[in-house]
């Protein structure tokens, strides 16, 4: 991938001889790049004006003018130069990461409980995650670890036993499963003899009972059919569900390896392991024999290192978790593992919609996928009003309502915390989702219309003003999509659409694409990239990209 940043300074160090030169930075005043040549005055004894222009004069780069301007050194990329960059390649042609695995671990259900608003963040990161990692050439493994080990499921059956039945739970799925559990926990309050039969329960799950297994594979089934709906709309995929039970059995690997070096202490019958002065130690089993959350996260980390010898394994999870993967990599680290340095918490904020809050025990969630009903319902409106004859209206309020919020959560940075309007999100002229997917739209149309035309063209004929702001932002995004990858931050990409977009609706107004001659083959070459190139942006970011709107 080109970096002009780099040309230049390897260009400026030759000719300032050896001198370090940090400021080679984009300026967009009077040129692309500058060097401000004050600092070198003192060192070789000549005025800043001087030795600009005596850079100026040695300083030779294909495609690049360099001046000297009051005792900056200033470097413009010629118009044509990105122009010609811009139309000799094309998109995701390169693969940067070819021959490196990265595995993600994102979404991560828990069994039997929603799949709600709290899990937006995860799934689009980690799925958007993937698609650029893929797109880049790496091999990347999608994981859901789903959470399906822990008490809770003994809270589960014993509750459904009490206060279910087979035919609810078949009639009202998650609904059921979501009251026995807000159920228990308000009685579990008052009646302690609820944990003791919750405790029976689990341990049935963990010796094999059938009846207590077939039950737990039930609440496991709804769960995921609700999950899968949801991944469907949201153009996400996985490669593994294997989920914190499988890891179960694979702690005492982690013990013996612990052990070995020493680092496994007893305190009060529980086994821990001190990681710093800093963090509290990390549990690795608790008195009465139960594994905990970071052990079986371990013994995940080794199954993936062996299983995939992976060169980055990251963990899509909000920023409460900060601590437990802290504690959990710095294990590894005391483990003396090389490779605990390529583990990453790809942490986030808090999301809320609308200002609502939301919590599980209470029982007021907000089911994703209902969030995306409500989503694509307000789409469907706001298209009916627009465009009411459009072909394939349901389609595209789909495609136009779950990518306004999918958008809208990969439009900030990933570490802000969130507060999600829908009326926002779906605002056509805002930055948005919609907006992008207008704007391709828009490009298609114009492109049809068009017709064929001539695909060599001459790129002087697109370096007025509005037209080259376009192709500055096109040119490079091979870059924009390397750099969201290994940032681990998709609104990278989304911010660069939406700069596109305005870029392009700019160029729009200002010239007549339609106007006859080359100018018009090469407009047009131009709207095509637009579209290309958004289609492209927005299928990294899990969103589709509509012809007609
Ligand atoms: N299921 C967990 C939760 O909802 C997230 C799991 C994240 N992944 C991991 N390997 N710890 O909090």
């Amino acid at each position: 991938m080109l970096d002009f940043k780099k040309i230049i300074y390897d260009e400026a160090v030759k000719v300032l001889d050896g001198l370090e030169i940090t400021d080679v930075a984009p300026s967009d005043a009077f040129c692309d790049y500058c060097v401000p040549c004050f600092k070198f005055a003192k060192l070789l004894r000549k005025a800043p004006k001087a030795i600009a222009e005596e850079a100026a004069s040695k300083i030779q780069i294909d495609g690049i003018k360099v001046e000297a301007l009051n005792g900056y050194l200033n470097f413009t990329i010629e118009r044509d130069t990105l122009g010609k960059l811009l139309f000799s390649s094309s998109l995701g042609e390169d693969k940067p990461l070819k021959g490196k695995t990265v595995c993600i671990d994102y979404s991560s259900v828990n069994i039997a409980k929603p799949f709600h608003i709290g899990h937006l963040m995860t799934t689009v990161i980690g799925g958007s995650l993937y698609k650029m990692f893929v797109a880049l050439g790496a091999d990347a493994v999608g994981i859901n670890h789903l959470g399906d080990w822990g008490t809770q499921f003994g809270g589960l059956i014993a509750a459904f036993r009490k206060w279910g039945s087979e035919e609810k739970l078949n009639e009202r799925g998650l609904d059921e499963l979501l009251e026995l559990y807000v159920r228990f926990h308000a009685e579990e309050k008052a009646d302690p003899s609820l944990k003791d039969e919750a405790r029976e329960w689990s341990k049935k799950i963990e010796s094999c009972d059938p009846y207590a297994v077939g039950l737990f594979e039930k609440f496991k089934a709804i769960t995921l059919e609700q999950a899968k709906k949801v991944y469907g709309r949201l153009n996400i995929e996985f490669d593994s569900y294997l989920g914190e039970s499988f890891y179960v059995d694979k702690v005492s690997g982690v013990e013996d390896k612990l052990r070995a070096k020493n680092l496994l202490e007893t305190s009060d019958g529980a086994e821990i392991v001190t990681v710093g002065e800093d963090m509290p130690p990390a549990i690795i089993r608790r008195s009465d024999g139960a594994s905990l959350y970071v052990a079986r996260d371990l013994a995940a980390a080794y199954y993936r290192h062996d299983t995939y010898n992976f060169d980055k394994c990251l963990y899509v999870v909000a920023s409460h978790q900060a601590l437990h993967f802290k504690q959990f990599f710095k294990v590894l680290e005391l483990l003396g593992e090389p490779w605990a340095k390529d583990m990453v918490h790809v942490s986030y904020g808090m999301v809320s919609v609308e200002g609502a809050a939301l919590s599980t025990r209470e029982g007021n969630v907000l089911f994703l996928n209902d969030v995306l009903d409500s989503a694509v319902g307000k789409a469907a409106k706001i298209i009916e009003e627009r465009n009411p004859s459009l072909e394939g209206k349901q389609k595209v309020s789909e495609s136009v309502g779950v990518g306004a919020v999918v958008f809208g959560a990969l439009y900030d940075g990933r570490l802000k915390d969130k507060n999600f309007s829908l009326e926002s999100a779906l605002n056509f002229d805002g930055e948005t989702g919609p907006y992008v997917q207008y704007t391709h739209a828009r490009c298609r149309s114009v492109l049809s219309k068009a017709g064929k035309f001539n695909r060599k063209i001459d790129v002087t004929l697109i370096s007025d003003d509005a037209a080259y702001e376009t192709v500055k932002l096109l040119y490079d995004f091979d870059s924009v999509v390397y750099n969201a990858a290994t940032k681990y931050e998709p609104s990278i990409v989304s911010r660069r659409l939406v700069k596109i977009c305005q870029a392009f609706n700019r160029f729009y107004n200002a010239d007549r694409i339609m106007c006859g001659g080359k100018t018009q083959d090469a407009r047009l070459y131009l709207t095509e990239k637009v579209a290309d190139t958004l289609k492209y942006g927005l299928s990294l970011l899990l969103l589709d990209a509509p012809e007609r709107m």
